[in-house]
């Protein structure tokens, strides 16, 4: 192991708070809901626990609008509970990761009720101010990620402020040495409680140009990451966001989460091109320990396509730097949904056989699919902004526990209407059917965690096997793992005796091969299907 940290061979689970567990019947999850399900999550065999905001928040972005990064807000509960569900992951020998909002505060957090209170104000340069230009027009044409322009005029002092999301989400000027200052108390206060590491929001969009020039207007559609969202993709993003003097800052992060010793730094990056995604290890591996790699979300399910995304991000990344894998997020359509249920065993062998470290989004082990939200039902600020096809809402509905009203998340009516199908799709039915996909997850979890060649080994490709295949070698010393995952409709044979003249099937995502003799001349694969071949 060595040379090896707990987050490079660990596997994070993603907590929506507000949609996992409602423990004290309000119709929204919470802390001590959390607490109370955490035999749950050490009995599916995941390392650590990445939770989404739970800082006291107006919730205009569901706690991604921060009013205090010190505290937690008393719909999840308190800090007392938070020291509670501290000491509770800890015990069972998992880890927490915390969810930190660099990019933006609320508009009710203290320093923005300052900083607009007048010009004059200490804190007014703590956000981004604007005069209009001098037809009254927004002094450039950045847009709103949200939609809509991203400045709002403020009547008092008559400028314009920045927000790259709601206009109730301002931004942060990160050029001055004060926020600076104050946002990595912050990381420190968290710290210091014990907290492992933080997922930091929109990390790489925290430095500005300069001079706020124009970014360019085309559209996009060439880039390697492609993205369901319009607005991200009308201007070209080289002022906004991602410019080249984040680095700079990137460091100054990282030396605060250094001081305190095995903690780990999370960024979310959506970065294009993947070389320019790869700088953000840092040049001396001094920036993220892991930027998220997001390539895989918005591609077809097809093994070609997948196949080469991997390759390239194998080859852009840095000697030393780890890949982490998403496949799913509370901002992204759920993988039974956007890939069909016929990709969510697949999909699963995928996330846990390749090299990285995995995040696997609530719900997914259980095949949630999306909701159906009624209109006039519709939360999400990028859902009322941009229409209905662009919320979130959908991949963020309450946890399937049971067959019970409400889905055994709440005793009451919760925020969002329980997805379709809960009854059959819940933890217990799945946990009580041999081949359910809640049993699959397990399945692979432990095995991968006892299996040294997956959770550390190189990555190969294998190269001829069929378009619709995709099959890869992972190794460490001397142990070899073959993956192969199928991507067809029908059942096909494949020739893989290049690679070894028989196997052994370690898990198959029927869960109903284990121990099969292979001739791997003539490997038989139904539809679908992948298995973890021990060579
Ligand atoms: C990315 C988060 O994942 C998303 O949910 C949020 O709305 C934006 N950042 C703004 O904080």
């Amino acid at each position: 192991m060595s040379g090896f940290q707990w987050w490079h061979t660990a596997v994070i689970y993603q907590i929506y708070p507000r949609s996992f567990m409602d423990g004290n019947g309000d119709g929204v999850g919470d802390l001590a809901g959390i607490i109370s399900r955490l035999d749950y999550l050490q009995d599916l065999g995941i390392d650590a626990i990445w939770i989404s905001p739970i800082y006291p928040s107006p919730m205009a972005d569901f706690g991604y609008d921060v009013s205090d990064y010190t505290d937690i807000d008393p719909l999840f509960g308190d800090l007392a509970t938070f020291d509670r569900l501290l000491e509770a992951i800890h015990r069972r020998g998992m880890r927490l990761i915390l969810d930190w909002v660099p990019n933006h505060t609320s508009d009710e957090h203290p320093w923005f009720i300052e900083s607009r209170a007048s010009r004059e104000n200490p804190r007014r340069d703590w956000y981004i101010w604007k005069d209009a230009k001098p037809d009254g027009s927004p002094p450039n044409n950045w847009r709103s990620f949200f939609g809509g322009l991203a400045w709002e005029w403020d009547a008092t002092t008559e400028q314009y402020y920045l927000h790259l999301f709601d206009r109730k989400q301002p931004d942060l000027n990160w050029r001055n040495p004060e926020v600076k200052a104050s946002m990595f108390e912050t990381l420190r206060f968290w710290m210091e409680r014990g907290v492992d590491g933080f997922r930091m929001d929109v990390v790489s969009f925290i430095i500005k140009d300069e001079q706020f020039r124009d970014n360019p207007v085309e559209e996009i559609v060439d880039d390697d990451v492609s993205d369901s969202n319009p607005i991200h993709r009308e201007q070209r993003h080289i002022y906004d966001i991602d410019r080249p003097e984040v680095h700079d800052v990137m460091r100054e992060i990282r030396a605060v989460i250094d001081a305190y010793p095995e903690r780990v730094s999370i960024g979310e990056i959506w970065t294009e091109p993947l070389a320019r995604w790869a700088e953000f290890f840092g040049q001396n591996g001094d920036e993220l320990h892991l930027p998220f790699h997001f390539g895989l979300l918005f591609l077809p399910w097809q093994a070609q396509p997948i196949r080469v995304q991997i390759e390239a991000l194998e080859a852009v990344l840095p000697p030393g730097a780890w890949p982490s894998n998403v496949l799913g997020s509370h901002d992204a359509s759920r993988l039974a949904t956007r890939f069909g249920p016929q990709a969510v065993r697949t999909a699963a062998m995928l996330l846990l056989t390749l090299r990285g470290t995995p995040v696997v989004y609530m719900g997914e082990e259980i095949g949630m699919v999306d909701g159906v939200i009624p209109a006039d039902k519709i939360q999400d600020p990028q859902g009322i902004n941009s229409g209905a096809e662009l919320s979130r809402d959908p991949c963020r509905t309450p946890f399937q526990w049971s067959e019970v009203p409400y889905a055994g998340f709440s005793t009451v009516e919760p925020w969002l209407p329980v997805a379709e199908g809960y009854e059959q799709r819940n933890v217990a039915a799945q946990q009580v059917d041999p081949h359910s996909v809640l049993n699959l997850y397990k399945r692979l979890l432990a095995y991968r965690k006892s299996t040294p060649a997956l959770q550390q080994g190189a990555y190969h490709t294998v190269t001829d096997t069929p378009d619709t295949c995709y099959a890869y070698l992972r190794e460490y010393d001397g142990q070899r793992r073959l993956i192969v995952l199928s991507f067809a409709d029908a059942e096909q044979t494949l020739s893989l005796d290049a690679i070894a003249d028989r196997g052994k099937v370690a898990v198959s995502s029927g869960l109903d091969r284990e121990g099969e003799d292979l001739d791997l001349s003539r490997l038989r694969l139904g539809a679908h299907e992948g298995l973890i071949i021990e060579i």
